[in-house]
């Protein structure tokens, strides 16, 4: 932040309400986001923290028609399951509103028009994908098909979700609608189209140019869209559902949802604040962050900005994009259709009052230079030796060891020792990590300074062992306890962006309050300190009964609790995580691994090899095929496939070697009457002749029947 500005502006990518958010979306962009904008609070900072659902797109209106429902069914079930899920987890923002209301869809149409009627789109006749049977066009994900990138199945008109490539409807091999699954036609419709083309200069000059501080993943990705040359975008879409095209015979036409939904961002802005918006979105001194995932990173930093150009009127660009990579979950992709994945409101309702458990976790691993992955041991390690064993453990001696020798007062401190001073000073270092760290977005590496800071605490208060010294020494066990109790006031102020119910519990253990910064939530009527502790992970001003109030600037102070303030009693700070609680998660993903497993058989058992060469009737007439009776059987030694079998063919009893074994056992064959090849060449098969071959269905996936005759014929009855 080199720059002086006056209020920060952030906003999280607007999440599509056409399913719950998963750890995926959390680590990739709402814990980042909410960490962030809670620290620039804690500093004193003015900041906006905006966020909303997208509920337009056509994977909405797919999902309707397959639950038999409406478009607004599914967004107004979604909408309030992820707000309820954000404001579950301690994510609070200014204003979780959607795009489906009447502020967006006049604020979306307007922007539409307004470019519109100064000429910055271009028009294109085109032929796209229509299907003749459902008589609808094909946008995005209505098509299906074969990536032309990975040759993976299943990939959409706009994407696929295999390997990640931006895909367009025309370049997918076998393209299948997905309404009839009726082989598309190409129909001509006229559609607007932003030229790129004509902002590439200017994108480069903006982003290659002036902001080689962004993320490499994010620069990198914005490079290669500008070095490929950036095409004319299609903002408008043949749909039903969506911000109606408002421009005379436009019927049946909509906005393209990646066209309405960062002016949301906007809208969400202007709903909250309808007189004081622009300051928001208009001003040099206003920066803008946008939190997202990677996937996101071409409109946000491409087509929006470009938008934004074009419309002129003052509208600033954002400062940085802290983009993410995404999360895997055990070790495989995270996906919605096959429910792999951790679902937030499932989590809340599972771990009831581990909300920071899940941040602490997500952050600890979040993919910020790569994909990384989620595992419900490592979730239940971090809970169980960090959380509980270094900083819960450490907060609890200090504040449990005040009230048996202090009455719950915090002692002056006498003459501090080394061992005193060299503590206290590691904090201040780790702040100065701490503020480098979440200044630029390494959310991670600031993480691992905030627990140092509890790592510092809980070795100081080992290494004096203030239980041992009060059998001798009250003054000096009132001085460890006060340079302890100094420190767990450092954890509070470190600890509120990462994991704030804990930082809350914190400070009323430490009976203190939080000073940070301005609320925007109740819009124009209120823009400071209304909030009460105890409303779930307090961000703003809490209620201190001692007039002390926490801040940014204390942290690594030497008194920030002064002798004589009473504390309160100790509670549970983090609780252990049993065995039994993960492994139910753990029970859960196995238990749909095995279902995709299944699935996965069942469709490979019914692929059919394809029919081989001709052959001739004279050619088939060479095969004597014949019934048989199994004797006796039994199982080629040191073998798992072979079994030797005794045959009554009719013709005479003998040994075939057939590799059987995986499917029968030797006492299920004895008495079978099957067919056999009677005339194939004798083979010698572990040092047995076998003299013919039992004929086997084998369907793809590997499992054999022998083929038997529909009721008991003789043996050597010819087959034919
Ligand atoms: O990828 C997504 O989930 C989109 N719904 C994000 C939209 S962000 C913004 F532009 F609204
Ligand atoms: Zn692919």
């Amino acid at each position: 932040m080199e720059k002086n500005f006056k209020r920060n502006l952030v906003t999280c990518a607007l999440p599509y309400a056409n399913g719950p958010v998963h750890i995926g979306h959390l680590a990739g962009v709402y814990v980042p986001a909410d960490t962030y904008v809670r620290y620039l609070r804690l500093r004193g900072e003015d900041v906006l923290f905006i966020c909303g659902s997208d509920e337009h797109g056509v994977p909405i209106t797919i999902k309707a028609r397959q639950n038999g429902c409406t478009p607004q069914d599914i967004v107004d079930q979604y909408h309030t399951l992820i707000k309820d899920s954000f404001s579950g987890l301690g994510i609070n923002f200014d204003i979780y509103s959607r795009t489906s209301s009447a502020v967006h869809h006049k604020n979306a149409a307007a922007f539409f028009r307004k470019l519109y009627d100064e000429g910055k789109f271009i028009t294109k006749e085109s032929e796209q994908y229509y299907d003749p049977e459902a008589k609808q066009f094909l946008a995005d994900r209505y098509i299906v098909g074969t990536c032309p990138k990975c040759g993976s199945e299943g990939a959409y008109g706009d994407q696929c979700e295999k390997c990640g490539s931006t895909l367009s409807p025309e370049e997918l091999i076998n393209p299948k609608s997905k309404l009839s699954g009726a082989e598309p036609i190409k129909k001509k419709t006229t559609h607007w189209y932003l030229p790129l083309d004509q902002y590439e200069k200017w994108l480069s000059e903006w982003i290659l140019e002036g902001h080689k501080e962004w993320r490499p993943n994010v620069y990198g990705q914005v490079k290669s869209w500008i070095d490929g040359g950036l095409q004319p975008r299609a903002v408008s879409r043949d749909l039903d559902w969506g911000v109606p095209v408002p421009v005379e015979g436009a019927d049946g036409k909509v906005l393209y949802v990646w066209f309405d939904a960062p002016i949301g961002y906007i809208s969400n802005t202007q709903e909250l604040l309808p007189q004081s918006w622009e300051k928001w979105w208009k001003s040099a001194d206003t920066r803008i962050v946008h939190f997202i995932g990677k996937d996101n990173i071409v409109f946000h930093c491409i087509v929006f900005p470009a938008m934004l150009k074009a419309y002129g009127e003052g509208y600033i660009l954002p400062d940085n994009v802290p983009a993410n990579e995404f999360l895997n979950l055990e070790g495989d992709k995270i996906s919605t259709s096959r429910n792999w994945a951790v679902w937030a409101h499932e989590y809340l309702r599972d771990f009831p009052g581990k909300q920071d458990v899940i941040r602490y976790v997500l952050t600890a691993n979040a993919p910020e230079t790569k994909d990384n992955d989620f595992s419900w041991k490592d979730f239940q390690t971090r809970n169980n030796s960090e959380l509980v064993g270094i900083f819960g453990n450490f907060v609890n001696r200090a504040v449990v060891l005040t009230h048996k020798y202090f009455e719950g007062k915090v002692p002056a401190a006498g003459t501090l020792l080394d061992i005193d001073r060299e503590a206290l000073a590691e904090i201040p270092a780790l702040r100065k990590s701490l503020e480098e760290n979440l200044t630029n977005f390494k959310f991670r590496e600031a993480l691992k300074d905030a627990m140092s800071i509890a790592r510092v605490g809980n070795k100081y208060i080992s290494d004096t062992e203030p239980w041992k010294v009060a059998k001798t020494d009250m003054a000096r066990t009132a001085t460890i306890l006060n340079v302890s109790l100094q420190i767990c006031a450092d954890l509070a102020i470190a600890f509120e962006p990462f994991t704030p119910f804990a930082a809350e519990r914190l400070r009323t253990m430490l009976c203190v309050g939080l000073n940070a910064g301005t609320d925007h939530r109740k819009g124009e009527q209120e823009t400071v300190n209304t909030y009460k502790e105890g409303e779930g992970a307090a961000i703003h001003t809490g209620i201190a009964p001692q007039g002390l109030t926490l801040n940014w600037e204390q942290l690594g102070a030497t008194e920030i609790l002064p002798a004589g303030h009473q504390i309160g009693e100790a509670q549970l700070l983090f609780a252990k995580i049993e065995d039994d609680a993960i492994q139910a998660q753990l029970d859960r993903l196995e238990a749909i691994r095995a279902e995709k497993e299944a699935a996965a058989k069942a469709e490979a058992a019914k692929q059919v090899a394809p029919q081989k060469a001709e052959c001739t009737f004279e050619e088939f007439e060479k095969m004597d095929i014949r019934t048989a009776t199994v004797l006796a059987a039994e199982r080629v030694p040191k073998t798992d496939k072979l079994l030797k079998l005794s045959i009554d063919t009719g013709i005479d009893q003998r040994t075939i070697v057939s590799g059987i074994a995986e499917y029968y056992s030797p006492e299920e064959m004895v008495g079978k009457q099957i067919c056999i090849l009677a005339n194939l060449k004798p083979r010698v098969i572990r040092g047995i002749e076998s003299r013919g071959m039992i004929l086997m269905a084998k369907q793809s996936d590997g499992l054999m029947r022998f083929v038997t005759p529909q009721e008991a014929v003789t043996n050597g009855a010819v087959v034919g």
